[in-house]
């Protein structure tokens, strides 16, 4: 396992060109980042996978890209203008707020997700927990809306919100999908897209921000549907980590148990199995490690407000178990409160019941900046002084598949017509400084999965030696096979197939 702290990967992720610190010539901007070269060719390989996996790959989710401002009838509907509020604490003197069980947190060491306001003061007074910035006393436990209002126009009055979740406009062009697709149930809405969120303390890098894209699937299903013809037998075996409410309850760890086990002991229904596996696999099949990954199970003191039940894969960040991904249960809650506010009907009608009904919805929700955070970090090695890194990102996502080297500035002209070729076809980079080793190297640190050298062997038996960057294995292919070839490896084809093996 990588040993990497946040802030190291912080400065790696800068260095390299993978995200900066937003704003950063005029002193920094808390909780915005921007993405650099390679940062962007990640995070577009991130979402592109997960488009083609879950939309363009299925015939029963449809996709949208709503717009990023909406109305504040919206959010008033869906419950975030009264509902989505952390809880912060003021300082009596310097008047700086904090996030209060983040405080707690840091100062007692402990987890107090969930609790509410009431216990969290009684912490702060037993604890005698003073502000972190200048030690005077705290006031009272207040709440604090999480919506960025913007003016939209001329008035004043005219405000409307940046969205705080992709799924609401989900939900507000729902009827118009369904009108639109000759959509049958079950099926589902996705989106990708920026979400928006007046963060009390965003912090950890790029898991709390203030402003996030998030992958988020609204899947429709009869309300009274118990059974999913989807579960897939590899998802009924699937085995994880997992922490019940229970075992929060009781402080105890996580343990492994089956997919299949949950279903039987109704801990949760088949849909939610369904979509929490598919979502998990989605991670580990784009190489995250399962050691590193758990599912938790919301206390019922932490559920969202528009939430039956919720069920988090979390990782284990240099900073403790986090959420990484969150799937709800949604129920009813939202069409039914957007039916309210508009005055517009959401029932559809359904083929199989010949019945006009309001779907039941689960929603899996990806975040796509803590998912980025999390295949850097698990993708990072280092050796123990920390010298050579090598970031296994998997090939699928790897922001660049191939480099090209001369190996002597001799042979430019060569090399250089097998990089032109292969730059059609493939996100390559091109290389001719310093040593061969100094050129593995500095591929290794950006993920580059094969490194193919054009040496004076190369003008007589017209091959290349392609290197595999997580073995340093080497084999020797023909030029005129080295697309068909490079294809069969970034599918993930095994390397010493390939070719004939360097010993
Ligand atoms: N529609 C449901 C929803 O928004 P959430 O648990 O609040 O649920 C879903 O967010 C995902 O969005 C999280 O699992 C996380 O990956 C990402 N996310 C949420 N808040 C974030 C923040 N402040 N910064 C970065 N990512 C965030």
């Amino acid at each position: 396992m990588s040993e990497v702290s946040i802030e190291d990967l912080t400065v790696f992720a800068k260095k390299k060109g993978f995200v900066y610190p937003s704003n950063e010539i005029y002193g920094g901007f808390a909780g915005f980042y921007d993405y650099g070269p390679l940062g962007v060719e990640l995070k577009n390989n991130l979402k592109s996978n997960w488009w083609k996996t879950f939309v363009q790959n299925r015939d029963d989710i449809f996709g949208i890209d709503g717009s990023i401002i909406s109305s504040k009838k919206i959010w008033e509907a869906s419950g975030h203008l009264t509902s989505f509020a952390d809880l912060i604490v003021e300082c009596s003197k310097c008047k700086n707020n904090h996030r209060a069980d983040h405080l707690i947190e840091d100062k007692l060491a402990m987890n107090v997700e969930g609790l509410d306001a009431n216990a969290l003061n009684k912490l702060i007074k037993d604890n005698n927990i003073k502000c972190p910035d200048c030690k005077s006393s705290l006031k009272e436990i207040k709440s604090f809306n999480l919506m960025f209002p913007v003016q939209v126009g001329t008035s004043k009055d005219n405000i409307a919100y940046l969205r705080g979740e992709t799924a609401q406009l989900i939900f507000s062009v729902f009827k118009n999908v369904v009108d639109s697709s000759r959509v049958k149930l079950p099926f589902g809405i996705a989106q990708i897209g920026k979400a928006f969120r007046n963060e009390i303390s965003p912090r950890n890098f790029l898991f709390r921000t203030r402003e996030f894209e998030q992958m988020e699937i609204e899947y429709f299903i009869r309300p009274k549907e118990k059974k999913c013809p989807l579960l897939s037998k590899r998802q009924l075996q699937l085995e994880f980590q997992f922490l019940s409410e229970q075992d929060q309850v009781k402080k105890r760890k996580h343990k492994k148990v089956k997919m299949s086990s949950l279903i039987n002991k109704k801990l949760l229904g088949e849909w939610h199995a369904y979509w929490l596996a598919e979502s998990y696999l989605w991670f580990i099949d784009l190489g995250i490690k399962e050691k590193n990954l758990r599912i938790r199970e919301h206390t019922k003191q932490e559920l969202s407000h528009y939430s039956l039940g919720t069920f988090d894969i979390d990782y284990n960040f240099p900073f403790g178990w986090k959420e990484l991904y969150g799937n709800a249960n949604r129920g009813q809650y939202d069409l039914k409160q957007h039916m309210k506010f508009s005055g517009k009907s959401m029932e559809i009608f359904d083929e199989q019941t010949k019945q006009r009904l309001i779907p039941k919805v689960i929603e899996p929700s990806f975040g796509v900046d803590r998912a980025f955070l999390t295949f850097l970090y698990d993708a990072y090695e280092s050796d123990k002084k920390g010298g050579n890194v090598v970031l296994k990102l998997n090939s699928q996502i790897a922001p660049i598949k191939i480099a090209v080297f001369p190996l002597v500035n001799k042979l430019d002209e060569h090399a250089l017509k097998v990089y032109l070729m292969l730059k059609k076809d493939f996100v390559c980079k091109w290389d001719r400084s310093g040593s061969i080793g100094r050129r593995y190297a500095r591929a290794d640190e950006i993920g580059i999965p094969y490194t193919i050298t054009y040496d004076f062997d190369s003008l007589d038996d017209k091959s290349v030696t392609i290197r595999d960057r997580d073995t340093t294995k080497q084999i020797r292919v023909k030029i005129e096979d080295l697309k068909k070839v490079l294809c069969k490896l970034l599918k993930g084809e095994k390397f010493e197939k390939q070719g004939k093996l360097i010993k």
